[in-house]
């Protein structure tokens, strides 16, 4: 196996012009398929309160969902550096607040990183949580937890003045102390400049090929919900369409009585069993159904 991923790791990537692969993941079983298959980075992202929880934005989230999720991502990690968002109230409310829950994610959710959302407004609390040596992703751009601000999930820096506050935010996050950025749903051209003047690592998400690495949402990536297909999103399998497949045919032989077939059956020795109770005498009971079915046939 190759060596850990560590924050220094993504930022000689950065310098040396190899890409970044992060994907976001929830639970251990994706997080063993991820980190086998080469991620450098696994996200236990927000997202999860769309994806996993099904609510319409990521606002419901709570601290004790994301350390949950986490540890079980980072239980399934070997090799990548898994990063833990910081949830919505999580950081905004005062920095002693946000020191404690990053270090929430560190010592409860295992997790080597965190991330949060927002720019030049936030150097205070990066400075601090650095400051508590945990290391910090930042995000910016189109920010979820922003949604109503932003009147919706819209691409972000389109004018002039827009794009130049994402480039000032992103050289503040970068002097607060950020080991890497998001860069999401911005237009290539801000990316490529904003990666062109950062010494950190910048990750996109719908923000075009120029940044240092790219992150999706794996649920996207693989295909499994058909509604959902914004501009951005490359979907490498159609899961949606396997796990259908997949389950109607359980269900089909499961009705059929065709599973589980002898193969998917244990079995024993030929034995006999006798009720060491005495047989129930009411009829609606059906006592004939409840015979000897563990053995093989008598
Ligand atoms: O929550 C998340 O999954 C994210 C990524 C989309 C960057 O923040």
């Amino acid at each position: 196996m190759k060596d850990k991923v560590t924050i220094h790791t993504l930022k000689r990537q950065k310098q040396s012009g190899q890409k970044i692969c992060m994907v976001t993941a929830y639970d251990a079983t994706f997080a063993r398929v991820f980190d086998e298959a080469g991620a450098d980075v696994l996200l236990v992202g927000d997202s999860l309160g769309m994806v996993v929880q099904g609510h319409d934005s990521t606002l419901p989230v709570t601290m004790d969902q994301m350390v949950y999720h986490s540890a079980a991502v980072v239980r399934g990690t070997k090799r990548a550096l898994v990063v833990g968002d910081l949830p919505f109230m999580s950081y905004q409310a005062s920095v002693e607040e946000a020191v404690r829950n990053a270090g929430r994610m560190v010592s409860e959710g295992r997790v080597g990183a965190v991330k949060l959302e927002g720019g030049a407004e936030f150097a205070d609390v990066i400075s601090a949580i650095t400051r508590a040596s945990i290391p910090v992703m930042g995000h910016l751009g189109l920010t979820p937890q922003s949604v109503h601000k932003m009147g919706g999930y819209v691409v972000q820096g389109r004018d002039e003045d827009a794009a130049r506050k994402i480039l000032e935010d992103a050289i503040a996050l970068e002097r607060a102390g950020c080991f890497s950025l998001v860069l999401e749903g911005v237009p290539l051209e801000l990316a490529r400049q904003v990666t062109q003047r950062l010494s950190i690592p910048t990750i996109g998400i719908g923000a075009g090929k120029y940044c240092d690495g790219q992150v999706l949402v794996c649920y996207d990536l693989l295909g499994m919900n058909p509604d959902f297909k914004p501009k951005f999103v490359k979907r490498f399998a159609n899961l949606h369409g396997s796990m259908m497949e997949a389950a109607g045919a359980y269900f089909s032989e499961v009705r059929a009585g065709t599973f589980p077939d002898e193969e998917h059956s244990f079995k024993s020795k030929p034995i006999r069993l006798v009720a060491s109770t005495p047989e129930p005498t009411d009829a609606s009971a059906e006592p004939e159904k409840m015979g000897p079915v563990y053995g093989a046939p008598v």
